[in-house]
């Protein structure tokens, strides 16, 4: 059993757990959103889904990164070797890094083509970009290589994951687990 002190807070946990459930929506649905020959009104759909929680991710990451420069994590689990602890820790980082640089390139992309995000529209949020061709095509390959680059690092974090929390059971899965051990 891990001691409390090794776990991460409940705020942690609540902002790890509701953004995971949210980007692992948001990859599939990006990918599948684009593709050519799809009924125009799940497309429709899809799309204000992916636009409008995207928003919602970027509240969330800002949120996250204060929450974490205000709050340590607890201490590293003294069981892993040298090298785990830094892939775990390079993968962690560069996970932040495009949980903020995504949502940033989708939305710069949307706004700088001139479209619709449909909650900030509501709510008379102006566009934060001038429309521009250039603008919306360089933010369109950020986000195109920047989904890969998450989907990629988000399938080591769920094999890593999953392989503390059901192959080795070392206590590592549960310092992020939603209910404390
Ligand atoms: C963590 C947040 C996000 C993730 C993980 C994500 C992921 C993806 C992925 C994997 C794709 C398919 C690859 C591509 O063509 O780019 C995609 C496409 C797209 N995303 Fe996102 N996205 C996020 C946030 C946003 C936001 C905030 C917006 C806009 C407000 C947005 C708008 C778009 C658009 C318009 C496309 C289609 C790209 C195109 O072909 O023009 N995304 N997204």
């Amino acid at each position: 059993m891990t001691p409390p002190s090794q776990s991460y807070k409940a705020g942690a946990r609540l902002l790890h757990w509701s953004m995971a459930i949210l980007v692992i929506a948001m990859v599939p649905v990006g990918f599948l959103m684009i593709q050519k020959g799809l009924d125009r009104s799940l497309q429709n759909n899809l799309f204000i889904f992916h636009k409008n929680v995207g928003v919602l991710l970027l509240i969330l990451i800002v949120i996250r990164i204060i929450y974490r420069w205000r709050n340590a994590p607890p201490p590293e689990p003294t069981h892993l070797a040298t090298w785990q602890l830094k892939v775990a820790g390079a993968t962690h980082w560069l996970l932040y890094t495009l949980l903020f640089v995504m949502p940033v390139a989708g939305y710069v992309r949307v706004r700088a083509g001139g479209f619709p995000i449909e909650a900030l529209d509501a709510m008379g949020v102006p566009a934060l970009v001038p429309k521009s061709k250039e603008l919306a095509a360089f933010a369109k390959s950020v986000h195109f290589y920047g989904g890969w680059a998450i989907a990629i690092l988000m399938a080591m974090h769920i094999a890593a994951a999953l392989r503390h929390g059901l192959i080795k059971r070392d206590g590592v899965f549960s310092r992020m687990w939603p209910t404390k051990p």
